[in-house]
């Protein structure tokens, strides 16, 4: 069992190591999803939501997530999170506001910033995190946010969300 406890104001090298040590290969996707959204949501300031949407035809569902009740179905394309997954890229919205077609789950979110998961050369989902401040994203906090989708990555060998 990993160490559940939080770290008070980590630093991101404290939180890296604590992610890689909380995503235990042995445990599900599904799972592993919820504690990352989980940790990540608790240990960095400034965030109202957490989670991922997964791939499921040419939709985004909604997955494990930490904060308020969330859009169900984005299509591809649509949003920060669908042009994320159709994009292959990370988006990184300094000011929703000014991004056309952001979807509005929780009016409080300012910024945003969507990692693509690729698994085996395919769009598995993405990983989004939200703030009710503008440009909460930097470059820092954006390559911590990639890095913890390529640990989460590292660890779905067969892309299924429950073991088989
Ligand atoms: N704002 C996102 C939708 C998801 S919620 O923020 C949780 C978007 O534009 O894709």
């Amino acid at each position: 069992m990993a160490d559940l406890s939080l770290i008070e104001n980590p630093t991101h090298a404290q939180l890296r190591m604590q992610i890689n040590a909380l995503l235990d290969p042995a445990d599900a996707p599904v799972t592993l999803m919820a504690n990352l959204s989980s940790l990540l949501f608790w240990s960095l300031a400034g965030l109202n939501w957490v989670g991922f949407y997964l791939i499921h035809g040419d939709r985004l569902l909604l997955g494990p997530f930490h904060g308020k009740p969330a859009c169900t179905v984005i299509a591809l394309g649509s949003g920060v999170c669908g042009t994320a997954a159709r994009e292959r890229r990370t988006m990184n919205v300094p000011d929703v506001a000014a991004f056309p077609g952001h979807i509005a789950c929780d009016a409080a979110s300012r910024s945003e910033l969507v990692v693509p998961l690729v698994v085996a050369g395919r769009v598995w989902g993405v990983l989004d995190v939200d703030s009710p401040e503008i440009g909460r994203f930097d470059r820092d906090t954006q390559q911590l946010l990639e890095d913890a989708a390529g640990m989460f990555i590292s660890r779905v060998e067969n892309g299924s969300i429950f073991p088989a």
